[in-house]
């Protein structure tokens, strides 16, 4: 008989998860407890702006005309319970408040209410982002609270998808990890990934600890990469060197490897920050915080370049304070293909900039809406062009394909000053300078 999925959360991770496993061929049915989120995915509709997973999700929402009907939603944890031979939990597990420790409530009060529903034999499975040491104690709390026939098993299956390539990034991982504790749990799981793994997905089997630490310590690991970039690009600024250029010529050494080397404002978003916080933090209850320090570092290179970018609009203005200045800015989300502004670095520079006087007009392809309410006293437009008109400088901070294609020509007609401030490292500079701009960025030569 085919495999019954659950998937416990329907934000991102869930959402993204249930519509692949839909995909792969398997009856899925998603859970969430916000009632106006469920009503949009039983019709079809995304809650967040994810290229292709609408498209993927109406091809198999129950109800939708023309869809596989293999997808469902509910409220309801019993039904869950009843239906599903494996139950993911992909709730989110955001930084607390005021503090560095993430909140594990979300995964707690879903693992308490999914046992006592379970039907055996269940395998439950984590995807959250969680502090190494939560698999053992959920695993601990589920032998004690599950009924006694459901011989209900844990596993640990971290997610590595990116926003903006969440749907791409699930049906064809990189990897998969999966902690186990039994050879039920692995063959449940190879099972349910039989088709990546065909197609050349690594599948890597663990302990619970090792499965845990793979997400972390892979966040962190591309949280330096970032910062190293960006502590380079301010040494070339002190230098007159260029870092796009350090950065390629580093990035052909496969040791080291090009990706993640784009220096700029820095990494935001709901993930990397809160990850490499969380992971000090539990470092620092397990008595290991020394071998952690690095990130401290890390983190505060990151949060640098925020007041650097500031200081780099003022100074490229001809320094003093902002007052009179009317700033545009490209850019909203924490990254382009998405409309996240969860700590987001362009919005935080845009934010700064209106706080000391100047008069900052934001425009975002996706972000506009999550922007607006986040930060609403900053003005807003409709285009790149719109924002862009009468301003003494352009500020590019999400490096989005649209910005990359605007017309410096065009955009030239409408400002004050023809004067560009590249966030991202990600224009032309040689198309905007010969379209009478001065072009400056992080870590690079400026005009
Ligand atoms: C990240 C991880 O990549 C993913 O594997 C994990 O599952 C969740 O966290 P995501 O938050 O979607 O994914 O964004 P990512 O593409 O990693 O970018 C994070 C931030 O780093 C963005 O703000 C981006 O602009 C910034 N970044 C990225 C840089 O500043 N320079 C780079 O070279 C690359």
């Amino acid at each position: 008989m085919a495999l019954k999925i659950t998937v416990i959360g329907t934000g991102y991770l869930g959402a993204t998860h249930a519509a692949a496993m839909a995909e792969l061929g398997f009856e899925v049915m998603g859970l969430d407890v916000v009632p106006e989120k469920i009503d949009k995915l039983r019709r079809g509709e995304v809650p967040m702006y994810e290229p292709g997973l609408e498209e993927l999700l109406r091809r198999h929402v129950a109800g939708i005309e023309g869809s596989t009907g293999r997808l469902r939603f509910t409220m309801d944890w019993a039904e869950l319970g009843e239906f599903g031979d494996i139950h993911f939990i992909c709730v989110n597990t955001p930084q607390r408040h005021g503090e560095y420790a993430c909140d594990m409530s979300y995964v707690d009060s879903a693992i308490a209410s999914l046992a006592p529903h379970l039907k055996g034999p269940a395998l439950v499975v984590g995807k959250s982002t969680v502090p190494v040491g939560s698999a053992d104690r959920l695993a601990a709390y589920l032998a004690e609270h599950a009924p006694a026939g459901a011989d209900a098993e844990l596993a640990w299956n971290p997610e590595f998808l990116r926003e903006g390539f969440a749907v791409q990034d699930t049906l064809h991982p990189d990897r998969i990890v999966v902690g186990v504790r039994s050879e039920r749990s692995e063959k449940l799981l190879r099972e349910v990934y039989s088709t990546p793994v065909e197609e050349g997905s690594p599948f890597v089997v663990t302990d619970f600890p090792t499965a845990e630490l793979v997400k972390t310590s892979a966040n962190s690991f591309l949280a330096t990469k970032i910062s190293f970039i960006n502590a380079m690009a301010e040494l070339c600024e002190a230098t007159g060197g260029d870092v796009a250029k350090l950065a390629e010529a580093i990035g052909h050494d496969d040791r080291i490897g090009r990706k993640f080397l784009r220096a700029g404002i820095g990494f935001g978003g709901g993930c990397l920050p809160k990850d490499i916080r969380a992971f000090m933090a539990r470092a620092g209850e397990l008595g290991a915080d020394q071998a952690l320090t690095f990130l401290r570092e890390i983190d505060s290179i990151n949060m640098r370049q925020r007041g650097r970018m500031v200081e780099l609009t003022r100074q490229a203005l001809g320094g003093g304070a902002f007052l009179g200045k009317r700033v545009a800015v490209l850019g909203a989300t924490f990254k382009p293909d998405s409309d996240d502004v969860r700590d987001s670095p362009a919005l935080n520079v845009a934010g700064q900039i209106h706080l000391q006087g100047g008069q900052v007009t934001v425009y975002d392809p996706k972000g506009m809406e999550n922007a607006r309410s986040l930060f609403p006293t900053l003005g807003y437009a409709g285009s790149a062009l719109e924002a862009v008109r009468g301003a003494h400088v352009v500020l590019h901070l999400t490096e989005w394909q649209e910005f990359r294609e605007l017309d410096p020509a065009e955009l030239g007609e409408v400002v004050a000053d023809r004067l560009v401030l590249d966030g991202r490292n990600a224009l032309d500079p040689e198309a905007w300078r010969r379209a009478g701009w001065r072009y400056r960025a992080m870590g690079r030569p400026g005009a």
